[in-house]
């Protein structure tokens, strides 16, 4: 991958970005790449809004500025699950040459424009000192360095293909869900969480598309296996059409099971009925845990709990999030020592308990971990196969990732099979 010299129209292009802003900005971006006046106040711009996710970004910030009390925080969300909103808003920063101090994005193929661009700052020599690289799992280390250098600091790592449930509403229903094996299997769980209670079998949100792809690339795994999924997302797209349909089809099947008000709630308030018992299901990241565990009495295995998405035992779906140093920096020393601290056993005790992810380096102790996450550390390290994935953007470049998430959207408009696997396959054309 070349690292700079990219066109400014490949740079646009390559995030999605084409038409949305005016001219030249990037060239000057590139060739300048200057720093700002040394300010204090770290900016910093992420999606973590949701029960959770706020409590964990927080904790995270406290123990930054516990260790650093000369520096203030400028706490910037951009809210909308899976970053659905904050692309367009750093797209447009960057290219004013306004960026942030720094952003959260998913390392692995979401960087690969900006790294195109040359609009980070390379983070090898001032964060990942030896002693930090030989505490990071390797497949992290090299998702944080896509073309060689490093541009990012991975924080944690989320499991995508999970299960959760409301332990009461399958009681009530008389399913047992360490018996559903394969995506069939649930829609007859489901069917049966139809008949015999009152809740929504499978509390869903469609009103963003990744949910619907994210539940779909989890089903396609369940169906066919990573291997296959693996070579799809290398781009071998048309020797995978009758897996994708199957696939497609097994969503629509499900649909019929989503609360009434898919189209019109987020993914948080989706989690939130099977919270509050009125759904029994939700597919989703564990994530989903940590608003459970900002719920408060609503305990793992008491009133929650989850099985791997039927189909993929083994498999450990990996999303991770990471934070970065733009260039034109605001705040080049206050962004150092965020990154440099993000980096640490500390940050990351802080942060992952918190935020139902675990960690990437391997030696944050587990205790402050509870009985879920340890549980998911010992199905990490005795996974099969740790896929990444096309809607939180590890797998795909950008591009695709946003074809594809033109293709659900229409997938919950039409519910096309034909249309949709088409615009599957034409999304990789890219
Ligand atoms: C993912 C992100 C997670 C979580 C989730 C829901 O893309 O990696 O940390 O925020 O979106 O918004």
């Amino acid at each position: 991958m070349e690292k700079s010299g990219i066109s400014r129209r490949a740079y646009l292009k390559g995030t999605g970005c084409a038409g949305a802003v005016g001219v030249s900005l990037l060239a000057g971006c590139t060739a300048r790449g200057q720093q700002g006046d040394g300010s204090n106040t770290l900016e910093i711009v992420h999606w973590w809004t949701a029960g959770g996710e706020k409590q964990a970004l927080q904790a995270l910030l406290d123990g930054y500025t516990n260790k650093y009390p000369d520096v203030q925080v400028q706490n910037n969300p951009a809210p909308g699950g899976a970053g659905s909103a904050l692309d367009t808003v750093i797209k447009n920063r960057v290219l004013n040459q306004n960026p942030p101090s720094t952003f959260q994005i998913w390392p692995g193929q979401s960087l690969a424009p900006y790294v195109q661009g040359n609009v980070l700052n390379n983070v090898g020599d001032s964060v990942w000192t030896q002693q930090v690289e030989n505490a990071y799992l390797e497949s992290v280390r090299n998702a944080a360095k896509p073309a060689g250098d490093y541009v990012a600091v991975p924080l944690n790592i989320h499991r995508l293909n999970n299960l959760f449930y409301n332990t009461d509403i399958v009681r009530q229903a008389g399913v047992d869900p360490q018996s559903i094996t394969d995506p069939a299997a649930l829609n007859d769980a489901l069917n049966t969480v139809s008949s015999e209670t009152n809740a929504t079998p499978l509390a869903h949100s469609t009103q963003e598309a990744w949910t619907t792809l994210q539940l779909w690339e989890t089903v396609f795994i369940g169906l066919h296996g990573s291997n296959a999924f693996l070579d799809l997302t290398s781009g071998n797209v048309g020797q995978h059409q009758g897996q994708i349909r199957q696939s497609l089809q097994q969503v629509k099947q499900y649909r019929t099971h989503f609360n009434e008000d898919a189209g019109s709630i987020s993914w948080d308030q989706a989690n939130s009925k099977v919270i509050n018992g009125e759904a029994a299901f939700v597919q989703q990241g564990d994530w989903a845990a940590g608003q459970y565990e900002a719920a408060g009495n609503f305990g793992f295995q008491q009133q929650w709990d989850y099985v791997p998405f039927p189909g993929t035992n083994g498999v450990y779906s990996m999303v991770m999030d990471s934070f970065v140093y733009p260039k034109s920096n605001p705040s080049p020393d206050a962004t150092e020592k965020f990154l440099t601290y993000c980096a640490t056993v500390d940050a990351q005790r802080r942060f992952n308990p918190v935020k139902g992810s675990i960690p990437p380096r391997t030696d944050v102790p587990t205790d402050p971990f509870g009985p879920f996450l340890q549980a998911q550390i010992q199905d990490f390290k005795n996974s099969q196969s740790q896929p990444t994935t096309i809607a939180h953007g590890s797998a795909v470049v950008p591009e695709v990732k946003s074809n594809m998430e033109e293709a659900f959207a229409g997938f919950t408009e039409s519910w096309n099979i034909d249309s949709t696997a088409t615009r599957i396959r034409d999304a990789f054309q890219a």
